[in-house]
């Protein structure tokens, strides 16, 4: 399935319009959960249709903007099977998907990242799981400790 959810809260209006081009660009669905309004709005609302989409399997994978990166990341991985990963590299972003199994990406948009964020949301797409049990056996356990 390539399908990708979005969202993003007023303060990432500008970035999601930015990742959507290169989404649509790699031939990946894109749904958009997210404002396009500059207008003040609060980002549990998003998370939570983005994580649902993933969670439900309408979606593949979601993305998550706010503006540190940080309220989405918590809304995202209390829910079961969600792992929202907060990343500002592209090894964070490549780690993230090797030995989390990130099904989830949130960026900042009004922080600082060390590399393009097009190259950070680039290499969490393109890197796979690494299957290592060492990993799945933590990715069970975190599923086992997150909300239904
Ligand atoms: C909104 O002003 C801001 O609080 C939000 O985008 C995010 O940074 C929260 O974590």
């Amino acid at each position: 399935m390539n399908t990708i959810a979005i969202g993003n809260d007023h303060s990432g209006v500008a970035l999601k319009n930015k990742l959507v081009a290169l989404l649509e660009k790699r031939g990946l669905t894109v749904v958009n959960c997210g404002t396009d309004s500059d207008a003040s709005c609060d980002y549990p609302d998003i998370a939570q249709k983005v994580v649902a989409a993933v969670a439900d399997g309408r979606a593949a994978r979601g993305v998550l903007i706010c503006g540190t990166g940080l309220g989405m990341s918590y809304v995202a991985n209390r829910r079961r099977g969600i792992r929202a990963a907060l990343c500002w590299s592209q090894e964070v972003a490549a780690l993230a998907r090797e030995h989390n199994d990130s099904n989830v990406i949130v960026l900042p948009a009004r922080a600082q990242t060390l590399d393009p964020v097009e190259d950070i949301l680039s290499a969490w797409l393109d890197t796979p799981f690494s299957n290592d049990p060492r990993h799945q056996r933590r990715i069970n356990k975190i599923e086992e400790q997150q909300n239904a």
